[in-house]
């Protein structure tokens, strides 16, 4: 969807967002303060810093899903990745967000790997890279730690023909037009990006119940397509819970994005001295140019993207939060020392995410096939 100075579409991001109107041109609902508060009550009273902070801050439905939790009837998780070579910092925040949301309200959850798409959608991958990079990926996923027995990891490619019925019913349903109007599709298009949005549709009809949706806001277009026809289809309209988009190191507006170049983004492989190389060259700073105007002004954190990257990901105290900005609008603390804070902390998320990556090797087998829920859905086909 094009709009003003900038443009988000679940494969393009540019300019500079204003999340506001986006929502309102989507159609979805800001997060109020009262839904927050139901939400971290609902959760065991137990905030998700993400979400009291505002990362997480637009959705569709939250509330009915909510509703549908308290009167016992209950909803299931749903979530996805397109897998692409080596995962970024930002790609984890919905998945870490979901594994909350499966702790505090103990529900199923459902993962999409979508190789059909990415093998579809980037020209420069063959078939066989596509598989060696969801494998991959599914590794990073698993390691997020979701519940074996409440999680189904699937590949695209490998459930098509648990669901094939129900993905004829679902594209008869959606038209040319509806896909052109919602991507942008034209006529150089290939058609199996048209057909493509029929399959990301279908998870939220896994389950006779309603189906919560964690991600960023620009996978939001599916959840337009999958609620118009959910009713029509004997299922239940989607809920979502959008989250703005983790920036790129260059600044704050703007996505961080495997695409745009590893300069760009943190990666997940990335080893202690590439991150530190990478925010001390390239972290956009709020800073002043020299210390003396720094100690005198200040620095700005509403634009130096490590504050914010401590506000979105990772900094959960609010106490240190708050001493850190204070003290850096205050001039106290300089460039060099907020991004050593920042270098440190994403240096200590990535070593427990490569151990746990490690360790879940063996999972692996338990979201795919052989855990409690995959062996349910392998037994299942949908008509
Ligand atoms: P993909 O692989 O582009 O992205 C995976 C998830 O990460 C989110 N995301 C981000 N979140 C925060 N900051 C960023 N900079 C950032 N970049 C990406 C995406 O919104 C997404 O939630 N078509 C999907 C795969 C998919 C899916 C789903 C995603 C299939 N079913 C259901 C979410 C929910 C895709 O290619 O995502």
């Amino acid at each position: 969807m094009i709009m003003d100075n900038f443009k988000v579409t679940p494969w393009e991001v540019s300019g500079t967002i204003d999340y506001d109107k986006l929502i309102r041109q989507f159609g979805a609902t800001k997060i109020t303060d009262q839904l927050k508060a139901r939400m971290s009550k609902a959760a065991g009273n137990d905030p998700h810093h993400m979400l009291q902070r505002d990362f997480f801050f637009s959705h569709r439905d939250l509330d009915l899903a909510l509703n549908d939790h308290e009167k016992g009837k209950g909803f299931f998780l749903y979530t996805g990745r397109g897998p692409s070579k080596g995962m970024h910092i930002g790609h984890l925040i919905p998945l870490m967000f979901t594994k909350w949301l499966q702790d505090a309200f103990k529900v199923n959850l459902y993962i999409e790997i979508t190789d059909d798409e990415k093998f579809l959608f980037r020209r420069e991958y063959d078939w066989k890279e596509v598989q060696k990079n969801a494998y991959d990926n599914i590794l990073d996923i698993a390691a997020v730690g979701f519940d074996p027995d409440r999680t189904f990891i699937f590949k695209d490619s490998e459930y098509i023909k648990n669901v094939y019925p129900l993905l004829m019913r679902t594209a008869r349903k959606i038209t040319g037009s509806t896909v052109k109007a919602v991507f942008g599709f034209d006529d150089s298009t290939n058609i199996g990006l048209s057909f493509y949005p029929a399959y990301q549709v279908i998870p939220a009809f896994f389950e006779q119940k309603r189906c919560l949706i964690p991600c960023a806001i620009d996978q939001d277009p599916y959840w337009k397509i999958q609620r118009d026809v959910a009713e029509g289809l004997g299922f239940v309209k989607a809920a979502a819970v959008h989250c703005k988009f983790l920036p790129p190191l260059q600044g704050i507006t703007g996505k961080m994005s495997s695409s745009a170049g590893s300069e760009t983004a943190i990666l997940l492989t990335d080893d202690e001295k590439t991150v530190k190389n990478k925010i001390n060259k390239y972290a956009f700073s709020g800073g002043q140019s020299t210390v003396e105007e720094h100690r005198r002004m200040g620095g700005n954190p509403d634009i130096d993207v490590s504050y914010q990257w401590l506000k979105i990901l990772f900094e959960p105290d609010d106490s240190k939060l708050k001493k850190i900005h204070d003290d850096y609008k205050s001039g106290k603390m300089l460039t060099g020392e907020l991004k050593a804070v920042l270098i440190e902390k994403i240096n200590a998320f990535l070593k427990e995410h490569r151990e746990a990556r490690k360790k879940a090797e063996k999972d692996v087998d338990k979201f795919m096939y052989s855990g409690k829920l995959a062996k349910e859905m392998w037994e299942r086909t949908y008509e």
